[in-house]
């Protein structure tokens, strides 16, 4: 191996070979062209493809944003953070997906080589509730139907005996709106495993140390380090008619 190879990473050995069930794995990317760009997260871009299926003609790729190349120490731990993030979505999608159909962005599968990790979901024609907020705040009584379909979605994450797990990450960009807008949660990056603690349901105590999250959403208990479990979704959903009028307000003063 020349020393330039040499200083590449491989994706693909950073991902262990149980990490992804057989049948999710898509093996070539030819017939899964790209369409137009749909998303962006912390973690890269999301698009539109095309596939090979009939009964899914369309499918969104969470392309993961990585650095492979000459990588120090804290990019190192960057990169472990992302591929880590990644395993985990895939786990929580494979557990969850099927069970809830109506409440959870439907897994396909994943493309990973040395240089590429893709994850595919389900695609939401009407995309995230935040892109609606930005044009105007929701009216209350959407507010409520969305409110309420996400908590439906979360109580089975919470609760699901396969594998509690509580989301981290609940925001009005996670949550995707289907044809007739309904909500479905997405984005299970942050997600982790719960264990039963009275009915709080807390963290385990492998729980990374340090906020994880988005600032704004997260429960008093997350912001001052306590143990927190399934109540600090609850606390993010319930914000979600609130910001929804502040972050259109702020977009209207971008705007003007
Ligand atoms: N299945 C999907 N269908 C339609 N849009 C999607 C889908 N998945 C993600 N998106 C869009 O891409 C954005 C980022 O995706 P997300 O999974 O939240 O990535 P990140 O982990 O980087 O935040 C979402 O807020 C949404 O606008
Ligand atoms: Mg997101």
């Amino acid at each position: 191996m020349s020393e330039l190879q040499s200083r590449e990473t491989d994706l693909a050995s950073l991902v262990p070979e149980n990490a992804i069930d057989a049948a999710f794995r898509i093996s070539s990317l030819e017939y899964w062209p790209k369409v137009e760009q749909i998303g962006q997260g912390a973690f890269g871009k999301v698009w539109k493809h095309g596939t090979p299926r009939k009964e899914t003609p369309f499918a969104a790729g969470k392309h993961m944003k990585v650095q492979l190349w000459n990588l120090n120490k804290e990019q190192k731990e960057d990169l472990e953070f992302r591929v880590n993030s990644f395993i985990r979505e895939v786990d929580v999608l494979t557990k969850v997906s099927s069970k809830c159909h109506e409440r959870f962005v439907q897994f396909i599968g994943c493309y990973l080589d040395s240089k590429k990790l893709i994850l595919f979901t389900e695609w939401m024609p009407n995309g995230s509730v935040k892109n609606h907020i930005i044009e105007r705040p929701l009216d209350e009584t959407t507010a409520l139907k969305y409110t309420f379909q996400a908590t439906q979605g979360l109580h089975f994450l919470h609760h699901y005996k396969g594998g509690r797990n509580i989301h981290r990450d609940i925001k009005c960009d996670n949550l995707l709106l289907t044809i007739d807008n309904n909500v479905k949660l997405a984005d299970f990056g942050l997600a982790h495993g719960l264990v039963v603690n009275n009915d709080s349901y807390t963290i385990s105590q492998s729980a990374p140390s340090g906020f994880h999250g988005t600032i704004i959403y997260a429960a008093p208990e997350v912001l001052t380090g306590e143990t927190y479990g399934r109540r600090a979704d609850i606390w993010c959903v319930f914000l979600l008619d609130y910001l929804s009028d502040i972050m259109s307000t702020m977009k209207r003063k971008e705007l003007a």
